[in-house]
């Protein structure tokens, strides 16, 4: 709840209270939506920053991909939340910065792990938002793929 009070304090916007009860679910379900959605938008920044920087075609292609059905889990949540929320740039900035100095054996098993633990917060959720399984799942492929690719 902290979360989606700074945010509307910040935003002056106190629309999602309306939002909310428009859609039938309570502030704090509209909270962990609002937190899914900013994770999302974020994998969007990230893969999209990683498929400029990665040398292998390959790697590009599957990082383009993935940040597409970031954009599309996005708007899932953002079906609920009737908000528009904007990626935090850490890990766009990040992830290809580990790229560069680590390498991908490294930082890929470290992406996809990521992939995993979303679909394991997205598993807590899916009682109430029967849509969010098809989003899992994919959390769970994208694991595979980005592991696949080393
Ligand atoms: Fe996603
Ligand atoms: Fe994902």
């Amino acid at each position: 709840m902290k979360f989606i009070k700074n945010l509307m304090k910040k935003e002056k916007d106190y629309s999602l209270y309306s939002a909310a009860a428009e859609a039938g679910i309570t502030m704090d379900q509209m909270n962990v939506l609002v937190i899914a959605q900013q994770g999302e938008e974020d994998a969007v920044y990230m893969y999209e920053q990683l498929a400029k920087v990665v040398r292998d075609e390959a790697d590009r292609k599957a990082f383009e991909r993935l940040a597409g059905d970031e954009k599309r889990h996005s708007d899932v949540f953002k079906k609920y939340t009737c908000m528009d929320v904007k990626a935090n740039p850490a890990k766009g900035i990040f992830v290809p910065l580990m790229y560069r100095v680590l390498g991908k054996k490294k930082v890929y098993p470290i992406i996809a792990k990521g992939e995993y633990d979303a679909a394991e917060k997205y598993k807590h959720i899916i009682n109430d938002f029967p849509e969010v399984v098809e989003v899992m799942n994919d959390e769970v492929h994208h694991g595979d793929a980005v592991k696949g690719l080393l």
